[in-house]
């Protein structure tokens, strides 16, 4: 069994981790620990500190030393005498806040909990357990549902929270968190993932400050400013040593994470939906399913906490045909001809791919309704017969012929002014009655909170899939939303928009991935302004940044790295002078980069030289002979970019026999001595050889003195080491 109570003690265990809690005499459930196995019962760390200006409930009587402000809180909610940051927060009827929750029971079933509407980890039932622990407020009858879902064998616990009016009156539901965990003091750093356009996921590394350090997004989606996975480590913390904490929330839209240093420094960390963009009106008899958070910790090192984070993902979020099989090396032809293209154009592309051995033509941006610019045409998902004559069946069929699939890109969530769809349905983009509306990238949104648009979408995309032989499907989104206000809900429910946003998104998600199984889907917001794991549980893969240089993508690849699987990250080689920063790239450097993701082309390949064309095919080949090993082996990050001259990881297979290792030294200098790179995972007895030159080593040399690069010459010059064992 994973989950046991005894004496009131809830203890989580999966191979190597522990997660307890327990109820104390007045009904607290209070978080013991979450860390290494210890069997051992850790309610010996509860301290009972005298702290001035504490809270003590009214049945503590005269102990004073009994505060919900310093105790260990499973679930903290606001109002009740805990002055830290609450997970939860409600208003009732008659305006007061406090929720004073207490235990009342609990339930364990074998499998994983689903949850209605939104995306979660799923597991065979001999995979995981579930745990629910209710909590109550007396008085309103308002109960909390703890949910934790244990996967052993991936040293994963779930967590989602449900709240439900059991009262005779509604209530507000200001905020409620899906992850709160009340950590021991300690010296504690997070990390996280912040960013912008074309240059997401930089790490940020800090120690933790008193207060609260926050990042979350207001944006709609999860955004390219922030992402909803955050570490919490031991200060010294490394990728093979150390203590560390990781949490990916599941979810879309806008998000918060917030990390309190108390005044006795204990830390409380919370994540879920943003508060900011966020109430619900819960009636009585209603619920609320706060959506899912996937929580891991490793005592080796953020290494180990990334597999567990890949594995978990891999296996238990995406779905779908293409979630552990090879993907199709692709070419895409936004950065080859941007809006002016006509069929003629796209099939000379796909004409030369096909000689040089991709799979796939994708059809991005411009191909539907007027579109030569970015002004007009989203929303009309019918081919613009004008640029592809003869229709869109007629150019798969050719395309097919060549002995290539065929991709096309969407952007359902949008609509143009200037479009057949917005002068039917004026009503269906988001603006608030009497303003005008905030244009981005000069389009507006559908309310995707209405079940009639959502459907309308359903009903055009589902029969485009139906009527062609269309193998993948590029879900974009390019802009973040504002305007909040929907003429479907009352003034009291207005802010609930953003939420129903998500679950509108999430439902023709479903529909449309349940439908065509066989196709491929790739999420993508102007890159990766929706990358997270909400969106993997419906795309198996994302297009990682619309920044393709060579250089930039290794630093927004090592990031986005930490939680997020190899096989996740969409990564292309493009032109150079590359099109977002001027910077050039050798053609090596970017296809090693784009090899530590989905691989393909985002240029026109006739405009190459016969050499450059001949070096596509061999990068092509090579990425098909590695694809295996890249997408199924471990995947190592072997120097920190953000502060070493260079970018380095490598890829190690389940057996540990095959290596594959590979970077880009930044900046070349005279006179200095090689870059030296110490591997791990590998079995320390064994010997490699290298392929490249036929040296041999002892894993344990490589793990501790390292390999020697070769000598390279020239900026951002790529590097590719191959070990197997002997
Ligand atoms: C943003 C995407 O990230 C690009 O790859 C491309 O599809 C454009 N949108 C098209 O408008």
């Amino acid at each position: 069994m994973a989950i046991s109570v005894e004496n009131s003690v809830f203890h989580l265990e999966t191979a190597h981790t522990l997660y307890q809690m327990k109820v104390d005499s007045f009904g607290i459930l209070n978080h013991l620990w979450y860390g290494a196995r210890t069997d051992c019962c850790m309610d010996y760390l509860l301290d009972y500190p005298d702290v001035g200006f504490a809270g003590n409930p009214y049945e503590a009587g005269n102990r004073r030393t009994y505060s919900l402000n310093s105790l260990p809180l499973e679930y903290a909610a606001g109002g009740a005498g805990d002055y830290r940051v609450p997970a939860v927060s409600v208003t009732h009827a008659d305006g007061s806040g406090a929720l004073d929750l207490r235990f009342r029971e609990y339930r364990i079933r074998q499998g994983k909990y689903e949850i209605p509407g939104l995306p979660a980890v799923y597991a065979e039932d001999d995979e995981a357990e579930t745990l629910e622990i209710i909590l109550e407020d007396a008085l309103s009858s308002v109960e909390i549902s703890l949910l934790y879902g244990v996967l052993p064998g991936e040293d994963v616990i779930t967590r989602a929270a449900i709240v439900k009016n059991n009262g005779n009156s509604g209530i507000k539901i200001n905020r409620v968190h899906s992850l709160c965990m009340d950590i021991p003091r300690g010296e504690w750093e997070w990390i996280h993932f912040h960013g912008r356009h074309a240059m997401e996921r930089q790490m940020e590394r800090s120690p933790l400050i008193h207060g609260i350090q926050e990042n979350g997004s207001t944006r709609g989606t999860s955004s390219h400013q922030q992402n909803p996975a955050v570490l919490l480590c031991e200060k010294g913390c490394t990728e093979t040593n150390g203590f560390c904490m990781g949490a990916a929330l599941m979810y879309s839209g806008g998000f918060q994470t917030q990390i309190e240093r108390d005044q006795v420094d204990q830390v409380r960390w919370v994540m879920g939906i943003n508060p900011d963009t966020f109430a619900w009106k819960l009636d009585p008899g209603e619920c609320f399913h706060a959506p899912e958070v996937i929580l891991s910790c490793s005592g080796q090192g953020m290494g180990e906490l990334t597999h567990r984070f890949h594995h978990v993902i891999r296996h238990h979020v995406c779905r779908g045909e293409y979630k552990l099989s090879q993907r199709p090396v692709l070419i895409n032809n936004w950065e080859a001809t941007y809006f002016d293209f006509d069929d003629a154009k796209i099939e000379r592309i796909a004409e030369q791919a096909a000689e040089l051995g991709i799979d796939m033509l994708v059809l991005d941006d411009g191909w539907f309704g007027k579109r030569d610019d970015d002004m007009s045409g989203l929303g009309d998902w019918s081919v613009n017969e004008t640029k592809l004559r003869g229709g869109l069946g007629r150019l798969i069929g050719r395309i097919n012929e060549m002995g290539m699939k065929f991709g096309l890109w969407f952007e359902p969530e949008m609509v143009s002014e200037d479009s057949e769809l917005y002068r039917q349905h004026p009503d269906w983009a988001i603006r608030i009655p009497g303003r005008n509306p905030v244009r981005g990238r000069y389009q507006l949104v559908l309310d995707m909170s209405r079940p009639e648009v959502v459907e309308h979408l359903y009903q055009v995309m589902s029969r485009m899939l139906r009527e062609n032989h269309i193998e993948y499907v590029k879900w974009d989104m390019n802009r973040s939303i504002c305007d909040w206000y929907t003429a479907k809900l009352p003034a009291e429910r207005q802010a609930e928009m953003p939420h129903r946003y998500v679950l509108g998104l999430y439902q023709l998600l479903d529909r449309l991935t349940g439908e065509f199984p066989h196709v491929l889907f790739e999420g993508c917001s102007g890159g990766g302004g929706r990358f997270d794991a909400g969106m993997l549980y419906y795309c198996p893969q994302i297009w990682c940044s619309d920044n393709t240089d060579g250089h930039d993508r290794t630093l927004i690849q090592y990031g986005t790295s930490f939680f997020y699987p190899v096989s996740t990250v969409g990564a292309h080689v493009s032109a150079v002078p590359n099109h977002q920063t001027g910077r050039v790239t050798a053609l090596g450097t970017r296809g090693t980069v784009a090899m530590a993701g989905t691989f393909g082309y985002e240029l026109d390949l006739n405009m190459l030289s016969r050499e450059e064309k001949e070096q596509v095919a061999l990068q092509v080949k090579n990425y098909k002979a590695h694809q295996d090993l890249i997408h199924n082996g471990r995947y190592y990050r072997l120097s920190n970019p953000f502060e070493e001259n260079g970018a380095a990881w490598a890829f190690v297979s389940e057996d540990r026999n095959k290596v594959l290792i590979q970077g880009v030294v930044f900046r070349a200098a005279a006179n200095v001595l090689r870059m030296r790179l110490r591997l791990a995972g590998l079995k320390a007895d064994a010997v490699y050889r290298s392929v490249q030159d036929g040296r041999t080593y002892t894993g344990q040399a490589l793990m501790t003195g390292g390999i020697l690069l070769p000598e390279i010459k020239g900026d951002d010059a790529a590097f590719e080491i191959c070990l197997e064992e002997v």
